[in-house]
């Protein structure tokens, strides 16, 4: 099989809302290096990891709606709440225009997100994906601490109908410092101003990660952007896969977030692409029992193969059933 586009219908009109839904993501584990590699040493030395495709003419259930770009764990702040940056080792990283590829074989996608790490770190790279990406009918978000969302990276990308999330978790001074481990609070709101003035409401919103300590700091970020008219979400905080030094509300009930009820949204949805061009089916797919090994890996079969896969079938399985705590972030709702 051949890696191609498919022509698709324009995405569903959703509630505006919806269509504002921020996202984020964990990732496997604070050494991310290190896991990919043992990742790879499994993928290579699995038998079982060879495709057994379905019989021709049995129809494809795994059609993945909401795709995920990791791009490395590299970040340029210092965040508490998040180790990534403390990753020192990167692995190799897919080419770009895999990544492309990757997206535009998978006929059922509606929404693709690049993040991270600091996704615009790889300011080229990022580029090259959304100008390969231009057309095809998916709404791209770009999820970003807002420091290289600078006007001169707006303006390239101003044509291309990318949606920006900025992580925003307070708007006061020295608890952003804290927050950030940096002083880039002006300069983040700088970008924002200019990102607010140049795009269309509906491609900015701002994500808070709710914690014990920053409940008021959210609440403050949620008063400042119904003011504006902004989108603002909020992302109960975890610990697993971020290994920041804050800590998990007590009382969810209390707190607006998305329900927790039912079985994981990633299940039979989201399909994630490592830093490596791994594939997996949610980006914490190695913690479900029996699923460590990526479904593929980009370059090496097309996509469309990989969700065919019986692999693929029993990793769907257990995600239904999968009541793992990356079940509450945004990008799994
Ligand atoms: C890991 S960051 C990567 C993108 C970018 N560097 C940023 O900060 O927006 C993706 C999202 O996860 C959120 N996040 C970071 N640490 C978190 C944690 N421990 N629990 C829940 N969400 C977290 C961030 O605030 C951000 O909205
Ligand atoms: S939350 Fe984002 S900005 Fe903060 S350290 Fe993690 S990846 Fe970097
Ligand atoms: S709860 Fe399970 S299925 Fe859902 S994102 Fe986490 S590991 Fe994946």
């Amino acid at each position: 099989m051949r890696f191609q586009g498919h022509p698709r219908p324009a995405p569903p009109r959703e509630p505006s809302r919806a269509r504002h839904r921020a996202l984020g993501v964990t990732i496997l584990g604070a050494d991310q290096a290190a896991h990919l590699r043992s990742l790879q040493l499994r993928l290579d030395a699995a038998p079982d990891h060879k495709v057994r495709s379905r019989p021709e003419g049995e129809t494809l259930s795994f059609a993945p709606t909401h795709l995920f770009y990791l791009t490395s764990l590299h970040c340029n702040e210092r965040c508490t709440k998040c180790s990534h940056w403390k990753v020192r080792e990167h692995p190799g990283m897919v080419a770009a225009d895999l990544v492309v590829q990757a997206v535009r074989s998978v006929a059922s996608a509606r929404e693709f997100c690049i993040v991270g790490g600091e996704p615009i770190v790889y300011r080229d790279r990022v580029l090259t994906i959304l100008r390969g990406l231009a057309g095809v009918a998916v709404r791209t978000t770009i999820v970003t601490n807002g420091v290289l969302c600078t006007p001169r990276f707006i303006d390239e990308v101003r044509s291309l109908d990318v949606h920006f999330v900025f992580s925003i978790d307070t708007l006061n001074r020295e608890r952003w410092q804290w927050v950030r481990g940096t002083d880039s609070m002006d300069v983040v709101l700088g970008h924002l101003d200019h990102v607010r003035k140049t795009l269309r409401p509906e491609q900015v919103s701002i994500q808070s990660v709710l914690a014990e300590e920053t409940r008021e700091d959210v609440a403050g970020v949620g008063r400042w952007c119904a003011e504006r008219g902004i989108y603002h979400s909020v992302q109960r905080y975890v610990r697993g896969g971020f290994d920041g030094s804050w800590t998990p509300i007590a009382d969810e009930a209390a707190v607006s977030v998305a329900s927790n009820d039912g079985p994981c949204m990633a299940a039979d949805r989201n399909l994630s692409i490592m830093p490596d061009g791994s594939v997996f089916t949610c980006f914490q797919q190695t913690l479900i029992p029996e699923c460590a090994m990526p479904i593929g890996r980009l370059g090496e079969r097309p996509v469309p193969e990989m969700l065919a896969s019986a692999y693929a079938d029993a990793v769907l399985r257990r995600m239904r059933r999968c009541e793992l705590p990356c079940k509450v972030l945004r990008c799994n709702q």
